[in-house]
């Protein structure tokens, strides 16, 4: 009869767990930690395999793990830092929002080693989840049914495990006791798996026969299986190399997660060591500002330290008064990392949305939080083939390579040298679902060496002789809402006031500069970014400009937001309902678009997004074109 197997949070009594959990600890504090990951399809036996190693092991509560890694985060000497946990945090924020992303993680302990393995589920919908555990885990264990061979998720998981920085991995062919423990067929797999590692660049990887559920070569070696000489799968796992202590040889850097200032006479920046080591008298600089001081105190809940290290938290103070904040990078100062704005990474899309190329999203890597967008995927892989197939965005489960740019340079390595400042999440920023994981190759060339060059005329000598403060009136609504007609009633206004202006108006932009743009959202997306472009450089050039887009997505009306100085963007809700904007229907243009002949059609089969606070509202029901212009005037131009 088959042994029952301990459930998850069944407890394997352990006579120093039961009566001295602390001592337990203690104990356990002074071996070293590996975190690894089971993958593999649905049905290649994860769960029975964790559930024997932890049934052959000592297993404690899931919840005691919480407290163990504060424990080790604190203590610092074991294990990695819990890098990349950025990902982590992502899908934590958005599980607060009540999507639930499941990633269990399972702690045991044999004599030689601590282990945490995150268990996450085989189906392909669950790959976000497969990053998340792969993201921190040192090893993986990619798992193959024997009766099947390697199949698309074999391939996909071991690709996620190596792009997400995984060296070290292990093919556990299970089910062996199936195919009566047959050599042959066991080369065949480890063959196949060769030929496909090699073509993703994966050097080395340990091949292990086991059965879960019998438990063959699983903690002993096993009689079935007399023509295998390797180890057993936990004799593996007890003695695979990973060196934790990697990242306290590199160059020292601490992303600062927060300002500690508990009152007057204490200024101190706290965050997790992601690199290197530090002490007190070391030169360091702060990035992206570059701005160089040295280290006064290294303090931490239990006192100062003469050295900090890797993998500890701790909150430096500095000899000088800098600007030092949230999201800036501490680093040794004679070996500083790149900052820029413009990168080529890959990306692994986890969203059901696809990827919209041109739109900002947020980005977060490590504490910085900036605003980026995506370009056109340069191609996306097919994980059977290893193809680069032309994409012209990335859907759900895509993984590619793109170039990115952000609206402020962030501190980064390439991701190959370092999980914490390579890796990123792209967050969607009105439903902050985490949209995608990254890892940055480089930055691009262009990006230091196109840089802007001040000219002496300058946008105020622009506005100074032209006796006025340049402005952005963004007009927004449905088509047919009087966009136009009340812009163009709010310029002749302007003019008899002598003010300089120019109107950009959709349907002429898109006779000319925007041709080449039709009404998808990305065409959408990319027609508002020139239009924000464009007015931008006219409000340079000192004028009062007046832009008439539908102009539908939120997102893309507050980037042009972000572009202008605080206070010059003036979004006007040209508030129309789309009923009344239908019996107007001036062009015939709705008329079409419900009987089908006019497709993506704002309204009707694309959507609108209203503002939630323009600065002007009007509402064209109640006031004429001519009323609704001089109730802008009003506003825009008081007593002037
Ligand atoms: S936007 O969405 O990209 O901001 P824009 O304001 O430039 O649109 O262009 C909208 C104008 O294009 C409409 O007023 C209408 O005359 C015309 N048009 C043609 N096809 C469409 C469509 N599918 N959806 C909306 N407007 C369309």
């Amino acid at each position: 009869m088959a042994e029952t197997l301990p459930h998850s949070s069944a407890y394997q009594t352990d006579a120093l767990i039961a009566s001295d959990i602390d001592a337990y600890l203690v104990q356990n504090q002074n071996k070293s930690l590996l975190r690894f990951i089971t993958c593999g399809s649905v049905d290649d036996g994860k769960s029975t395999l964790i559930g024997r190693l932890l049934y052959d092991s000592k297993l404690i509560f899931d919840d005691q793990l919480a407290a163990l890694e504060a424990d080790s985060a604190r203590i610092g000497t074991q294990g990695q830092a819990i890098d990349f946990a950025l990902l982590v945090d992502g899908l934590a924020a958005e599980r607060e929002q009540g999507i639930t992303i499941d990633v269990a993680y399972r702690f045991f302990a044999t004599e030689k080693r601590k282990f945490i393995v995150a268990d996450t589920p085989g189906h392909e919908q669950y790959t976000r989840n497969m990053i998340t555990g792969a993201s921190t885990a040192d090893l993986a264990v990619i798992l193959v049914d024997a009766r099947k061979g390697i199949l698309t998720q074999t391939r996909r998981h071991s690709i996620i495990a190596h792009l997400v920085g995984v060296r070290n991995l292990v093919l556990a062919v299970n089910k062996m006791d199936l195919i009566d423990y047959d050599q042959a067929r066991y080369d065949a797999i480890v063959a196949d798996y060769r030929a496909f590692a090699t073509s993703i660049k994966i050097a080395a990887f340990t091949p292990i026969p086991i059965s879960g559920f019998k438990g063959d070569n699983v903690t002993t070696p096993s009689p079935n299986l007399p023509w295998y000489a390797g180890p057993t799968l936990m004799a593996h796992l007890e003695t695979a190399d990973f060196d934790a202590t990697v990242a306290q040889s590199k160059p020292f850097r601490m992303p600062v997660q927060w300002v500690n200032r508990p009152n007057l006479d204490f200024r101190g920046f706290s965050g997790l060591i992601a690199a290197g080591t530090v002490k007190p008298g070391d030169a360091v600089r702060v990035l992206p500002s570059g701005k160089a001081t040295s280290v006064a105190r290294i303090v931490t809940m239990t006192g100062d330290l003469e050295t900090g290290v890797a993998a500890q938290s701790v909150t430096l103070t500095f000899t000088d008064e800098i600007d030092c904040s949230r999201g800036d990078v501490v680093v040794a100062a004679d070996d500083p990392p790149e900052v820029a704005d413009q990168f080529e990474a890959t990306i692994i899309w986890l969203a059901d949305d696809a990827m919209l190329p041109g739109r900002p999203y947020w980005l977060k890597l490590g504490t910085q939080l900036v605003s980026a967008t995506v370009q056109p995927p340069k191609y996306q892989t097919n994980v059977n083939t290893m193809e680069q197939l032309a994409a012209k965005t990335f859907e759900l489960n895509a993984i590619g390579v793109a170039n990115f740019s952000t609206d402020k340079p962030i501190v980064f390595e390439a991701y190959a040298d370092s999980r914490t400042l390579g890796g990123f999440i792209l967050i969607d920023k009105i439903t902050n679902a985490t949209m995608a994981a990254g890892m940055i190759h480089f930055a691009l060339r262009r990006s230091h060496n196109v840089h802007r060059q001040a000219t002496d005329v300058g946008r105020e000598t622009h506005a100074a002789l032209k006796n006025q403060t340049p402005r952005l009136l963004w007009f927004t609504g449905l088509s047919g809402s009087g966009k136009s007609t009340i812009a163009n009633e709010v310029e002749k206004r302007l003019n008899l006031m002598n003010r300089h202006t120019f109107l950009l108006d959709g349907d002429n932009i898109r006779h000319g500069l925007n041709k080449d743009l039709g009404f998808t959202d990305a065409d959408r997306i990319e027609n508002i970014r020139r239009v924000g472009e464009v007015a931008k450089l006219m409000t340079d050039a000192g004028l009062i400009v007046l832009t008439a887009f539908i102009s539908p997505f939120r997102v893309e009306r507050d980037m042009v937001r972000t572009m202008m100085p605080e206070g010059e963007f003036i979004e006007i809700f040209v508030d129309t309902p789309l009923a009344v904007a239908e019996a107007r229907d001036v062009k015939g243009l709705y008329k079409k678009a419900r009987a089908g002949t006019l497709k993506n059609f704002t309204g009707i089969d694309s959507p609108y997004e209203p503002p939630e606070q323009p600065e002007i509202r009007v509402n064209t029901v109640e006031m004429t074109p001519v009323e609704a212009a001089e109730f802008i005037i009003r506003q825009v131009m008081p007593l002037k």
